[in-house]
């Protein structure tokens, strides 16, 4: 979800939009403002996009205000409905509160409050916080900082909370507890918010606020205090400013321009990096004596990340002596997994806010083993907690499905296990510069299957009436699949499977019917004739059972034309490479098909591109 927060000298109300607008991408079911003013507080709250939020103000604006909170939320307590859309309010409309995170003991601090005659109105975890303010007021007499300090004491679980009071309209109260926060310092003004884009119209100097901090901002000034109300002196750093990536263009669609974008964007995470056929990351923060201590690697990450993380286990495996583990974060710290010192374990985060992923990595660092993140944003959580950072050069992405910050995290991972395997003279010197030189190249073949586009959209045009399509891959081919997948099931709501094709003969082969799509990416045809020859059969057993198939195939490999109701030809390269190609025509074909559906392929429903709760 997305908080942005304001208090200062402007229209309180334009610059909470304004910041809202660029944090949509953090969820978009419902969305509220909440302005105080002369002893009260307006809110106005709207289930749906922001744009419905926008016309409603438009149409009936609130009262000026330069005092304001607001939010777009991702639900997960509560259908996404107006009564459960931030921010919540006591039955006096005398405390408003946002909220990012979950306060997991919610049920019994809400039977609690219900005990004593508070009644709450929606069914939110978020909501008992308003009435635990108010609670502490009315019993305490304290002011509303300190009411905030002594409930987020009983709180447990994770927040992001701004508070605002009727009593008290010049001020805004902020705490956090594992779920981001940052205050944007201005010139008689200060913002706060879930992620510093949302001001750094405004400002580029910033303050984060640390675990277990709650933040009173005021025109004037800012105190930061811990939850037993002593002051913490805070240092203010200067964000970096990408305004210029963040705009659509001559684009319809930001997916569009993002896949559009991903020949430079690998360019720009190379950079640097290969030099003369080799491969260096000083930035990485790793000494050459731990990379040689090093026994096995781990990797954690979720959705996209993760399947860039498969790539990169298999690209470790075969360049390095390493045994590599991949695991969906979520899973991982709750089975007890065996880390330590010479573990390394690399977290793929392009926001570096993934709840289940931070939590992951705070488990390996807990453990004592060595933690590298793989991320996109420059000062996130996941790069801050990390002995080392590989950061890819994607810039924004505002797509909610990942494109260009999955095909770096992609190029990122190579980059790892070249270095990796370089440290560790796991290979000949020859075989890593053959790759390294091929690894240079990917940005050039890239940009060629630009040009697929055409192509692509009359196929998906055909394709967009079926319910299911199934993916197939073998060996660097599946994790590439399985990334096919689950963009078509985010941005077309269409059933998608992958599967290793080797295991279809197994069980998944009984779904083949007439008409299916079957999307194959082949191995190379000159590099693992062993493995192609494989995947030739298996596109005949189910174009036998009546499959289309759609091959994505490298340049000359003229002998899927038989077997094949269409080709999709992407240039040749290293074939420990094909991944940074041959997921570029799976984006394409998945943003066509979803936009022939009629889908949203920007704000795909009930996703967020940083899901910031476990
Ligand atoms: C969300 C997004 C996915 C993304 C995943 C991991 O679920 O919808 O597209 O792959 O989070 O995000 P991360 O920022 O950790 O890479």
């Amino acid at each position: 979800c997305g908080i942005a927060g304001y208090i200062g000298h402007r229209p309180a109300v334009d610059v909470v939009m304004a910041g809202l607008r660029t944090l949509e991408y953090r969820g978009y079911d419902s969305t509220g403002v909440a302005l105080a003013f002369a002893g009260k507080l307006a809110v106005r709250k709207r289930s749906g996009k922001l744009a419905v939020l926008r016309d409603s103000l438009a149409a009936e604006p609130l009262p000026p205000a330069t005092t304001g909170i607001g939010h777009t939320r991702w639900a997960t307590h509560g259908a996404p409905s107006e009564a459960n859309a931030h921010p919540h309010t006591d039955a006096t409309s005398s405390i408003a509160v946002i909220h990012n995170g979950i306060i997991e003991n919610y049920l019994e601090l809400r039977a609690e409050l219900e005990t004593r005659s508070f009644s709450m109105s929606s069914q939110t975890d978020s909501e008992v916080v308003a009435h635990l303010v108010v609670d502490e007021i009315q019993r305490s007499g304290v002011e509303v900082t300190e009411a905030v300090r002594r409930v987020c004491r009983v709180l447990r679980g994770s927040f992001a909370l701004v508070v605002s009071s009727a009593a008290d309209p010049e001020v805004l109260v902020a705490a956090r507890r594992n779920s981001p926060l940052v205050i944007g310092l201005g010139d008689r003004e200060h913002f706060v918010a879930s992620d510093s884009a949302a001001f750094l119209a405004y400002t580029s100097r910033a303050v984060e606020l640390a675990d277990d901090q709650v933040a009173e901002l005021r025109t004037d000034g800012l105190r930061v205090t811990d939850l037993a109300g002593a002051a913490v002196a805070v240092e203010a750093f200067e964000l970096e400013r990408d305004a210029a990536s963040v705009e659509k263009g001559d684009y319809p669609y930001f997916m569009l321009k993002e896949i559009a974008e991903q020949p430079q964007a690998v360019a720009d995470t190379l950079a640097g990096s290969l030099v003369d056929g080799r491969v260096s990351l000083p930035g990485l923060g790793l000494s050459e004596q731990c990379i040689r201590e090093l026994t096995s690697v781990v990797v954690i990450a979720c959705g996209s990340s993760y399947h860039a993380g498969l790539i990169a286990q298999q690209a470790i495996e075969r360049w390095t002596d390493l045994p590599v583990h991949v695991e969906v974060a979520s899973e991982f710290r709750y089975r007890e997994p065996k880390l330590r010192s010479t573990t390394l374990v690399v977290a793929v985060s392009q926001s570096g806010e993934s709840m289940d992923t931070l939590m992951a990595l705070r488990h390996a660092q807990q453990a004592g083993a060595t933690v590298v993140s793989i991320c996109n944003t420059r000062g996130s959580s996941m790069a801050r907690e990390s002995h080392g950072v590989l950061y890819t050069e994607a810039g924004t992405e505002i797509g909610v499905a990942a494109t260009k910050t999955f095909l770096t995290q992609v190029a990122a991972g190579y980059l790892l296990a070249l270095h990796l395997a370089g440290v560790r003279g796991g290979q000949t010197t020859d075989g890593l510069i053959e790759v390294a030189e091929a690894l240079a190249d990917i940005p050039r073949a890239a940009r060629q299957l630009l040009a697929t586009v055409p192509q692509l959209r009359a196929l998906a045009a055909s394709l967009a009436d079926r319910d299911a399509v199934l993916f197939l891959g073998r060996q660097l081919g599946y994790p590439v699949a399985m990334e096919g997948a689950l963009k078509l099931k985010e941005l077309a709501y269409l059933h998608a499977e992958a599967f290793a094709a080797g295991e279809l003969k197994h069980g998944p082969i009984a779904l083949i019917e007439d008409g299916l799509p079957v999307v194959v990416v082949m191995p190379s045809a000159s590099q693992q004739p062993l493995l192609h020859e494989k995947m030739m059969s298996n596109i005949q057993e189910v174009r036998a059972r009546g499959a289309v198939t759609v091959v994505i195939a490298e340049q000359g490999d003229e002998s899927v034309d038989a077997c094949a109701d269409a080709v999709v030809r992407m240039p040749t390269t290293h074939f420990m490479l094909a991944p940074l190609l041959a997921s570029i025509p799976l984006q394409i074909l998945t943003c066509e098909l979803a936009l022939a559906r009629g889908c949203d392929v920007d704000q795909p429903r009930n996703l967020a591109k940083s899901v910031t709760v476990e």
